[in-house]
């Protein structure tokens, strides 16, 4: 159980960082041309795509404090070989068990909500692909590439 929660852990700083260097690419890019749709589903699109990266950085950043505040102070060894610092802030607390169970409640609901929107997401992108059967999908995966009206 320790070995399974150090490599969550692991994992979870890993999608932290990934998403840092993720968001800092796409500001510096040009991006690609919007999937056509109705106003509806453009605003829906934009809406789960800001909350997905919000919630990218936020589930990690809860369980980074929620380790941080913990009154056991367990250190997170990135998958065995660099050990990630705690927060100052949240290891200085008075009453850090109370702090770690509601960073700990809603850590939980904010990696649900991922889930929930992570799987509404890869729906839309089956739908693209096999209703709509548009390139949104494959302009991600050169060989897939369709190629038709809709390419950028
Ligand atoms: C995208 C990143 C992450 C996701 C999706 C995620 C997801 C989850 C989920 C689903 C649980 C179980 C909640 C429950 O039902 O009790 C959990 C618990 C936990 N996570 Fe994460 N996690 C992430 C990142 C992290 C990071 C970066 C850390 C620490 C550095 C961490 C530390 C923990 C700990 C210590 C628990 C146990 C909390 C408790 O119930 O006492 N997680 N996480
Ligand atoms: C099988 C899994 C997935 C597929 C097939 C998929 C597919 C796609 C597609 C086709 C786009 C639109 C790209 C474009 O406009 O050309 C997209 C955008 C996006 N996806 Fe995914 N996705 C997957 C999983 C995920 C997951 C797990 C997350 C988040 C945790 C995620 C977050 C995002 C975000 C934030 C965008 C918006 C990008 C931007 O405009 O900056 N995706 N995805």
């Amino acid at each position: 159980m320790f070995k399974l929660y150090q490599l969550h852990k692991s994992l979870g700083i890993s999608v932290l960082l990934l998403s840092i260097i993720r968001l800092l690419w796409r500001f510096s890019t040009k991006q690609p041309v919007a999937a056509p749709g109705s106003k509806l589903e453009q605003r829906m699109a934009k809406t789960a795509h800001i909350s997905l990266y919000i919630l990218a950085f936020l589930t990690p950043l809860l369980g980074w404090a929620l380790v941080s505040a913990s009154p056991y102070n367990i250190p997170t060894l990135i998958f065995g070989v660099v050990e990630w610092p705690h927060i100052s802030f949240f290891a200085a607390l008075d009453n850090k068990e109370a702090a770690e169970t509601i960073l700990s409640k809603i850590h939980e609901i904010a990696a649900f909500t991922l889930l929930f929107l992570a799987l509404l997401h890869m729906g839309a992108a089956l739908r693209h692909h096999f209703v709509l059967k548009d390139n949104i999908v494959s302009r991600m995966i050169p060989f897939l590439n369709r190629n038709n009206k809709s390419d950028p």
